[in-house]
This record gives C-alpha cells, sequence and structure tokens, in this order.
C-alpha cells in the first residue's frame, strides 16, 4: 500500500463562523513541507472519508521564511509552514490557524493588529521627497551588528501568538514592534523620531503592559534578542519620563 500523510486541519468557513475539525490523507513524497501538502489538498480537495469539499485556504508569499505570511499553528507550535517538513513531524499533523489574530478563513488569520501597532511607533526611517538623497548616515559597526539582528523581523505574528499578554481582550502591542522602535531608534536618521517612538511605547497597549513571560524570544524564529530589546527600551521610556517630566532645557545650550 503506497504510503501516506495523514494531517487535521481545523477549519472555518468565515471569520463568525464555527470551526471544525478536517481529517485529510494525501500521498507521501519525500521532502514534502506543510505548504506543498496544503497544495496536493487544494489540488484534490478530497478528505479523508472520500467526500469532496472546499480547498483549504491559508497565506503564503515567499516560500523561504522570509515574509511571514504563512506562519500558523503545527503540532501546538506556531511556525512558518513553508518551511515545517512532513517528515519531522508526528503524524496526523495538526494545523491550525494563529488564535491571537482574527481568522478571515480556515488557517488564513488577519495580522492587522501588528502592522498597526507598527504603524503606531513609526517603525520606519523618515526621508522625504524624491530627490537623489546621497549615501545614507554611516553606523558604527557594534550598532550595525545589532540593527542588522533586529532587522531580521518578519512581522510572523509567532511572537504575538506565543505570548500570554496579547490576546482579544488586551491592547498590548506584543515584542515585535517594541523590538522595531529599538531598531529605528538606532539608526541616525531614525533616531530624529526617537521621542515620538518612545511615546507611542509609553502609551496604550505599549511596553508595561509587557508581563516578562519571555516566551518572545524562545519562540521567534529569526532568533531575535526580543528580551533584550524590551529590556533596552524599558530603559529607554523610563528615561525619556524623567526627561519630559523635568524638562530638557539644558540640552539647547
Ligand atoms: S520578532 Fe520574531 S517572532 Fe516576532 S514577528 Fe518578528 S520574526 Fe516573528
Ligand atoms: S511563505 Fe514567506 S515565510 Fe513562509
Amino acid at each position: 500500500m503506497a504510503e501516506t500523510i495523514k494531517l487535521s486541519i481545523k477549519r472555518q468557513d468565515s471569520p463568525d463562523s464555527t470551526s471544525y475539525w478536517e481529517d485529510f490523507e494525501i500521498p507521501y513524497r519525500p521532502n514534502m513541507n506543510v505548504i506543498s501538502a496544503l497544495m496536493e489538498i487544494q489540488r484534490n480537495p478530497v478528505n479523508s472519508k472520500g467526500e469532496k469539499t472546499t480547498p483549504v485556504t491559508w497565506d503564503m508569499s515567499c516560500l523561504e521564511e522570509v515574509c511571514g505570511a504563512c506562519s500558523m499553528v503545527i503540532n501546538g507550535n506556531a511556525r512558518q509552514s513553508c518551511t515545517a517538513l512532513i517528515d519531522q513531524y508526528e503524524q496526523p499533523i495538526k494545523l491550525e490557524p494563529m488564535s491571537t489574530f482574527p481568522i478571515v478563513r480556515d488557517l488564513q488569520v488577519d495580522r492587522s493588529r501588528m502592522f498597526d501597532s507598527l504603524k503606531r511607533v513609526k517603525a520606519w526611517v523618515p526621508i522625504d521627497g524624491t530627490y537623489d538623497l546621497g549615501e545614507g548616515p554611516r553606523m558604527p559597526e557594534k550598532k550595525r551588528q545589532v540593527a542588522y539582528e533586529l532587522s531580521k523581523c518578519m512581522t510572523c505574528g509567532v511572537c504575538l501568538e506565543v505570548c500570554p499578554n496579547v490576546n482579544s481582550k488586551s491592547d498590548f502591542m506584543g515584542a515585535a514592534p517594541i523590538s522595531q522602535v529599538r531598531l529605528f531608534n538606532l539608526h541616525p536618521t531614525g533616531s530624529m523620531s526617537k521621542d515620538e517612538r518612545l511615546d507611542a511605547l509609553m502609551g496604550k497597549g505599549g511596553i508595561a503592559e509587557c508581563g516578562m513571560a519571555q516566551n518572545c524570544v524562545k519562540a521567534c524564529p529569526k532568533g531575535i534578542p526580543l528580551t533584550t530589546s524590551i529590556a533596552a527600551m524599558q530603559r529607554e521610556t523610563t528615561f525619556h519620563m524623567f526627561k519630559s517630566f523635568f524638562g530638557s532645557d539644558h540640552e539647547v545650550e
């Protein structure tokens, strides 16, 4: 008998409908990953009872763990499905959508919560105009190395998914946007908006709501030092608070 792959997929037809589990059994091919298994189901949407069903929906883009779009919970752990190799999983492989974000359909979630936080903290370097800006400012090597590590964030949402303080009842932005404030405040041009970013971090849903569970740093697929970023931003926001409280006239001289 031909070798097969058994999958159990948590499905939901629309944002408001009830979820249900559906099992699938598909032909095995060497070196398959979760996305190639989902593509096989899409090609022939028949469940393990032999019934025709609707194709499973999920998000993906880069297929090389760079965009973060394909994140889902695989056998209980949130990660990217494009690099999740079938051979490394116990079967039936359980696929669920991340629970921190609203469901769009099946394994597809709406990660706007994270992108809205990134907008709130101005996670970009402001540059105006379309004229030639010339070379960017140079960064000291040590700073550049830290910035490079932080810049690996692919907004996959895994650090929010594993955080007990990020949920539908809380506004906490989670580790990724906090770490991005550290990144953009390190940049010589980005640091011109440093105070605005720190103000945003001190606002509703900001850094004060971190409970230091430390799940984020263990789960981040890019190995970003998230708890170091959080500690650094806690120090920065404290200095910023004192500076705002006592005034900063001495800096004008
Ligand atoms: S910090 Fe890590 S886990 Fe969080 S969104 Fe970025 S890459 Fe994903
Ligand atoms: S498709 Fe981009 S990270 Fe998986």
